[in-house]
């Protein structure tokens, strides 16, 4: 059966401007760095996460986040998604935004990552033949290139849109200092950039500090990573390490992430969520979207249940300053940003 839309999609999301542009993102977005890989037996996403993305756009979201070496094995996750609009999205096309990015490591050689002309300009062709695209919507810096003149690394972005193949240039994981210089470069080319992708939840909130002001100065947007700190601002982890999870994944998040300090935050987190009427991944999106200034959260979804369950994150968003202060004793800091090196340098 051909997939087909919900019709009633619009009725459900209240859309957030990005920045200063012209451009509407739902509050919550699809990413597709987990499990939209290929399935251990086939050479396609799994049935679930097919389904994950039809339910995605029946509840009104309209942006998938995607980067080159999303998989496993990298690149698979654009095949899989291209493989999806080749056969039920194309009629959708122009209802959605798809971003991806190009900085970490993807095939070998000097030109294989990082932030040169070269890599940026290879990897976005790359993707585009992946995804069946004509053009992204979004097309990212993923990292900071310490090594890089940034100059080049703002070329590279304003070719992208140059040449048609981006609509929209963005960069993630950039500092403060990096993203004024970023969006100088790029404006003295003519281009605007149009959104940040920091990582940031209760957990991990080192936007606070300045970055999140400094976009707001500048009217960039943001779309905030991992607002789950993936996964661990549930309640998975707080009897045993689950089987199915994605610690026992053996990828991206660590056993020792799970310390005592940890257990006791999701432990007052969950009940303060519990008595807004939220589960705690719900308040976690929820609070994160409590920044006007956010334009959407950026999760990712092991099945359609945890989906379901973060959309509905959307029926509470507001925080008295009572709940907010209760919040801010147990939201702090747990040693989980992978990303810091490329925020910082
Ligand atoms: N720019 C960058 O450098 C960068 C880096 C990382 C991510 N990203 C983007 O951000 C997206 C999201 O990252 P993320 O997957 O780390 O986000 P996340 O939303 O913090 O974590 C997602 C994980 O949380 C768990 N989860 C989700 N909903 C749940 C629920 N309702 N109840 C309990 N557990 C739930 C699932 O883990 P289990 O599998 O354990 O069930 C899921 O895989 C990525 O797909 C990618 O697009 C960008």
């Amino acid at each position: 059966m051909p997939y087909n839309a919900d019709k009633k999609r619009y009725d459900k999301l209240t859309y957030r401007r990005c920045g200063n542009s012209g451009l509407l993102l739902p509050p919550i977005t699809l990413g597709l760095w987990h499990n939209f890989g290929n399935d251990k037996s086939k050479k396609s996403m799994s049935i679930e996460a097919k389904k994950m993305l039809f339910r995605a756009f029946d509840r009104g979201v309209t942006h998938f986040d995607l980067a080159n070496n999303y998989g496993p094995p990298a690149g698979s996750a654009e095949e899989n998604f291209g493989k999806v609009i080749k056969s039920d999205f194309k009629k959708y096309r122009d209802e959605m935004i798809i971003s991806t990015k190009a900085g970490y490591h993807m095939w070998d050689g000097p030109y294989g990552e990082w932030g040169s002309k070269k890599y940026l300009t290879a990897s976005l062709d790359q993707s585009l033949k992946r995804m069946n695209l004509e053009y992204v919507d979004i097309f990212y810096s993923h990292r900071f290139d310490p090594l890089t003149p940034l100059e080049e690394t703002a070329d590279a972005l304003v070719q992208s849109i140059k040449s048609g193949k981006a609509l929209y240039v963005g960069i993630s994981s950039y500092s403060s200092k990096q993203t004024i210089k970023m969006n100088k470069l790029l404006k003295e080319r003519g281009v605007s950039c149009l959104i940040h992708q920091p990582s940031y939840s209760m957990i991990n909130r080192w936007v606070e500090k300045d970055l999140l002001s400094t976009l707001k100065k500048l009217g960039i947007g943001c779309i905030a990573f991992s607002p789950l700190a993936q996964g661990m601002l549930s309640g998975k982890y707080l009897k045993k390490i689950p089987k199915v999870s994605r610690i026992s994944d053996n990828s991206s998040l660590d056993k020792n992430m799970i310390t005592k300090s940890y257990l006791f935050k999701i432990k007052e987190l969950t009940k303060i969520a519990n008595k807004r009427g939220q589960t705690l991944p719900q308040m976690a999106l929820s609070w994160i979207l409590r920044h006007p200034t956010m334009t959407s959260a950026l999760i990712g979804a092991r099945t359609v249940k945890q989906l379901d369950e973060c959309l509905d994150s959307q029926n509470n968003l507001t925080f008295s300053n009572s709940e907010l202060k209760e919040i801010d004793k147990y939201a702090k800091e747990e040693k989980i940003n992978l990303w810091v090196k490329s925020s910082t340098d």
